[in-house]
C-alpha cells in the first residue's frame, strides 16, 4: 500500500492572499455548475449568482438563447439583476439606468449626453453550455468546450436517467469554513461511521470506495439491504458533487464566499416529484449537511488556531482528498 501523504498546509485554508489567488487560478478558468436549465427555461428569466467573489448572471434572451454575463454594470459598477432568479423583461442597470440588449451590448446610456459604443460598453460576458439540463459557466474565453473538458466525469452518468428527472428543491447552506474545508470532507468516507449514523445504518461504510478518473472521482457504497439502490456519489474539481441514486440525484455545490467562509447550494431532482419518499430524502441530505457542519466549522477554528501545520492522508480512505489537494497544488 502506497504511504500516507501530508495535507495541504493549514494556511491555505484560512489567508486571505490564497483565497485571492483561488478566485482567479481556479474560479476564473474552470467551467463551474451555475444552475439547473429549468431554472432558466423561458425566455426574459434569469439566474444572477456571486461565485467566489465574482457576480455573474445567466440570462435567457426574448430570442430563446441564453447567455452569460458579469453582473457589473460598465457604468460605475451597479447590479442589472438583483441576486436570485426570476423574470426580466429587459437588462436595464438598477443605479441610473443604462439598458443593454440580451446579447449584452449598450442599448442606451440614459441622459448621458454623448452616445457611447454599444460594443466597447458591452456588459462583460462569460462563457456559458447546457449539459443535460445543467447550466455551467467559465469566466476565462479560452477554456476548453465544456463536453470536452468534463468528458470522463460525465461518461459516469450516461446510463442515469437525468432528462426524466425534475427540479423538486433547491436550497442554500451557509457554513463558516473555507471551502476547501467542506471539499475535503465530502471526498472521504473515513468520517461517515463517526459523523453520519443514518447514513451509517443505510450503506456500508466498511465498503466504501473512492475510485479516481481525471479531476473527478467517484465513491461507491453498497446498500445494507442489499437493494439495488447503492449510493453513488461523483465529485468534480473543483467544486461539483453530483449524488446519484435509483430514482433521485441531489447536485452540491461548494461556493466560496470569502476566506473563511462558503456556502453549499442544493438541488434536489426526481424521477417522480410525488414519490413518497421524497420528503425523507430531502430530510436525510440535509441532516447529513447539519452533521459535517457541526465537525468543518469545529475544524475551520482549529485549522486557524496556530497549533496545527500540515496532518496525514489515508492511502485507503482519503486518496479524493489528497487527489483533490493536489488538483489544489497544482493550479497555485
Ligand atoms: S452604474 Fe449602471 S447605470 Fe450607472
Ligand atoms: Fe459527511
Amino acid at each position: 500500500m502506497s504511504e500516507a501523504s501530508p495535507t495541504l498546509p493549514a494556511e491555505w485554508y484560512f489567508a486571505a492572499d490564497r483565497y485571492d489567488r483561488e478566485r482567479l487560478s481556479i474560479f476564473a478558468n474552470e467551467w463551474i455548475w451555475f444552475a439547473a436549465e429549468a431554472e432558466v427555461g423561458d425566455p426574459c428569466t434569469y439566474v444572477s449568482q456571486v461565485i467566489a467573489g465574482w457576480p455573474l448572471m445567466v440570462v435567457r434572451g426574448s430570442d430563446g438563447v441564453l447567455r452569460g454575463f458579469h453582473n457589473v454594470c460598465r457604468h460605475r459598477a451597479g447590479p442589472l439583476v438583483d441576486d436570485g432568479s426570476g423574470a426580466c423583461a429587459n437588462l436595464v442597470c438598477q443605479y441610473h439606468g443604462w439598458a443593454y440588449s440580451f446579447d449584452g451590448r449598450l442599448r442606451s446610456a440614459r441622459d448621458f449626453g454623448e452616445t457611447l459604443d454599444q460594443d466597447e460598453y458591452a456588459l462583460h460576458p462569460i462563457q456559458v453550455a447546457v449539459w443535460r439540463g445543467q447550466v455551467f459557466v467559465n469566466l476565462n474565453a479560452a477554456a476548453p468546450p465544456l463536453d470536452d473538458d468534463l468528458r470522463d466525469f460525465f461518461a459516469e452518468m450516461n446510463d442515469f436517467p437525468l432528462e426524466a428527472m425534475t427540479l423538486v428543491r433547491s436550497a442554500r447552506h451557509d457554513l463558516a469554513c473555507n471551502w476547501k474545508t467542506y471539499a475535503d470532507n465530502y471526498l472521504e468516507g473515513y468520517h461517515i461511521p463517526l459523523l453520519h449514523p443514518e447514513l451509517n445504518r443505510q450503506f456500508d461504510a466498511k465498503q466504501y470506495r473512492v475510485e479516481l478518473g481525471d479531476r473527478y472521482c467517484r465513491h461507491t457504497a453498497p446498500s445494507r439491504d442489499g437493494s439495488p439502490t447503492e449510493g453513488r456519489w461523483l465529485f468534480r474539481w473543483p467544486n461539483l458533487a453530483m449524488n446519484i441514486y435509483g430514482d433521485s440525484m441531489n447536485i452540491e455545490v461548494i461556493v466560496p464566499t470569502g476566506a473563511e467562509s462558503c456556502a453549499v447550494l442544493y438541488r434536489h431532482f426526481f424521477t417522480d416529484p410525488d414519490a413518497a419518499d421524497v420528503a425523507s430524502v430531502i430530510a436525510l441530505a440535509d441532516l447529513v449537511l447539519e452533521q459535517d457542519r457541526r465537525m468543518v466549522e469545529v475544524v475551520q477554528r482549529n485549522l486557524a488556531a496556530g497549533i496545527y501545520g500540515t496532518g496525514l492522508l489515508s492511502p485507503r480512505h482519503e486518496n479524493g482528498v489528497l487527489q483533490f489537494q493536489d488538483l489544489v497544488r497544482a493550479a497555485e
